[in-house]
């Protein structure tokens, strides 16, 4: 089959390259999914488990990208759920070889079915986004309809997806980015919107929850921003960010068939809108993950036109 691989992790993208690899089997509780439509994260090569497996160990050459949307072809001894044929979407383990290629084999559970009227393309593209944004929001902010939530990267990936989730379940958003990314992030939902380069962040104050995704001096500076008894939820490393009396989160979003079932419900209903950018061919799959290149929205590789 064809597959992106890396192998060298101080190249970043510029190391990618299209190959042929063996296709993969189905272990036990695996099912091996067609690829119709892949999702990489721009900065998925910096990440640990991209490079090794679950024991650490080196695993090299690695086929990356987590997130898929396709056709089950092969069941695994033992797997249940799911059946040949079926259109399915969702999130691969980061410690596996992943679905920037022809097929991926994937653990049913991380698996949901994709209804036959939701392209391939946009199921890909609500993946981790969706998902971040569910966990995020209703696990662990535990967001409640009234509440506030500043929403860092409200033009991004991630952030879209949280602001149309929080609206949905009734809180006031304040969205946060970029000049560039004023627009989009109002027309997700967003009811205001701080410019991080130009206008004053410590202005909000009081908020129930900050959504973050950027980390870092951004983090600290919005732990402050947040009432007591608030929550500070990052999804972009640890942080030592901490609110007066209030809880700090950092989590890294895992595969749920349950609550990608409601978010691929709410894509058919019209209530979430993917946020897709360039689509591109497996075949140009390098090129559109060149940094030079990086449009706003989801990337998606269409693998099978
Ligand atoms: N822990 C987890 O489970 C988890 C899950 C999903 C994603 N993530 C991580 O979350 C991060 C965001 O992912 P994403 O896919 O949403 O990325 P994205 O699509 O690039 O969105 C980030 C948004 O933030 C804006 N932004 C970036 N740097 C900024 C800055 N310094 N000041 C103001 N705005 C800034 C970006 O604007 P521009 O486009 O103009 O740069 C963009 O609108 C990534 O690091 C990703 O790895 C973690």
């Amino acid at each position: 089959m064809k597959a992106i691989v890396v192998t060298d992790r101080a190249a970043g993208t510029a190391g990618m390259k299209l190959v042929e690899r063996p296709e993969p089997q189905a272990a036990i509780n695996d099912v091996v999914v067609q690829v119709h439509a892949s999702g990489f994260t721009w900065d998925e090569l910096a990440w640990a488990p991209t490079w090794s497996d679950r024991l650490g160990r080196d695993r090299t050459p690695v086929i990356p990208g987590h997130e898929l949307a396709g056709v089950v072809t092969a069941l695994g001894y033992g797997t249940t759920g799911l059946s040949l044929g079926q259109r399915v979407f969702g999130l691969t383990d980061w410690t596996r070889d992943g679905t920037l290629a022809e097929y991926v084999a994937v653990e049913a559970r991380n698996l949901a079915p994709l209804p036959g009227d939701v392209d391939f393309t946009v199921g890909a593209s609500v993946v981790m986004s969706g998902l971040t944004a569910w966990q995020g929001l209703f696990e662990h902010g535990r967001i409640q309809a009234g509440q506030s939530v500043l929403v860092h990267g409200a033009a991004g990936t991630v952030g879209s997806m949280v602001t149309q989730l929080a609206r949905e379940a009734g809180a006031y958003v304040i969205g946060t980015g970029r000049a560039a990314g004023r627009q989009t992030a109002l027309d997700f939902g967003a009811q205001e919107f701080v410019d991080i380069d130009n206008d004053i962040l410590e202005d909000i104050r009081g908020v129930d929850l900050v959504f973050d995704v950027l980390g870092g001096d951004i983090a600290k500076r919005s732990a402050g921003l947040i009432r007591a008894g608030g929550t500070l939820v990052t999804i972009a490393r640890p942080t030592e960010a901490r609110p007066a009396f209030g809880l700090v989160v950092d989590f890294v979003v895992e595969s749920d068939r349950a609550q990608l079932s409601e978010i691929v419900q709410r894509v058919r209903d019209g209530r979430l809108r993917a946020n897709i950018g360039n689509i591109a061919s497996l075949d140009d799959a390098v090129a559109a993950f060149s940094p030079t290149k990086r449009s706003s929205g989801k990337t998606i590789i269409r693998v099978r036109p």
